[in-house]
């Protein structure tokens, strides 16, 4: 199963994988992020700032798990627009190393299968960054999804929608279709790092974690990965049955495996 990692708060989540990612770029210098939008990466990117103070990472490579469709790439809640922002401008990464799934309606019907062989390409992901929605997506695989899936377009729930609302002037502004990477491509990242924070992400992390794998919970998928890491805050721990027991493997590991 995932190892899970119980932190005081956000900020000590930022830290534990941003010392992680900084071991990865020191192994590897070309190394390849998955990257995720949404509030939660965000301790990370600021952990990160100070982490990589430094390094070179000029030859860092950065993939996005999903884009809205039809979103004008200027606008300032496309996620390309989110990442640029919060980590490849902060952070020093060099831009035309950072993709994210191409959105635009012209070409959208190959846009999935290109995104896939990029990431091919470039020899997979290391390390995959993971938020979770209320309903248990990842990436933006919603409820239904296909373990087996691949980068494609998706319609969002209303929840999702709803939930998204904020980050636009209206929730009628909030795209309905989606683009991203499918559970079969996220689950070929080396190392997966989902990340949850507070109440109201507390069931969808006990079902991912510790529930049925079904396709009705997405976050579930991670069961099926050999070195899936969950970083929650106490919050979002609060529904977890084993939850004293990977305090303490935790506390009894050493730190050089790092997580
Ligand atoms: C969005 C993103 C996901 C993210 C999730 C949770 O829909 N597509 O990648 O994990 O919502 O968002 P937040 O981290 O803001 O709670």
């Amino acid at each position: 199963m995932a190892e899970v990692v119980i932190v005081e708060n956000p900020a000590a989540a930022g830290a534990l994988v941003a010392a992680e990612i900084g071991r990865l770029i020191a192994r590897r210098a070309d190394a390849v992020l998955g990257l995720a939008t949404g509030s939660t990466p965000l301790p990370v990117y600021s952990a990160l700032r100070s982490q990589l103070e430094g390094v070179d990472v000029s030859h860092v490579r950065g993939f996005a798990l999903d884009e809205y469709v039809g979103i004008d790439p200027s606008h300032p809640e496309s996620y390309r627009s989110v990442i640029t922002r919060e980590v490849v401008e902060p952070l020093g990464l060099t831009p035309s190393l950072v993709h994210v799934p191409d959105g635009s309606l012209d070409g959208i019907e190959q846009a999935g299968a290109e995104y896939d062989a990029k990431i091919r390409a470039a020899g997979g992901v290391d390390l995959q960054l993971l938020g979770i929605g209320t309903d248990g997506h990842i990436g933006f695989n919603e409820p239904g999804s296909s373990f087996a899936s691949r980068t494609r377009v998706k319609t969002l729930t209303e929840q999702t929608r709803e939930d998204n609302a904020r980050f636009f002037d209206s929730p009628d502004d909030v795209p309905m279709h989606c683009i991203t990477q499918g559970l079969g491509t996220i689950l070929e990242a080396r190392h997966l790092v989902l990340l949850a924070y507070g109440e109201g992400k507390a069931q969808a992390i006990a079902d991912a974690v510790e529930g049925p794998l079904s396709a009705i919970l997405p976050g579930s998928a991670i069961q099926l990965h050999p070195h899936a890491t969950v970083v929650v805050d106490e919050a979002a721990a609060s529904k977890l049955t084993l939850a004293d027991y990977y305090r303490y493997t935790f506390a009894n590991k050493p730190a050089w495996q790092g997580i």
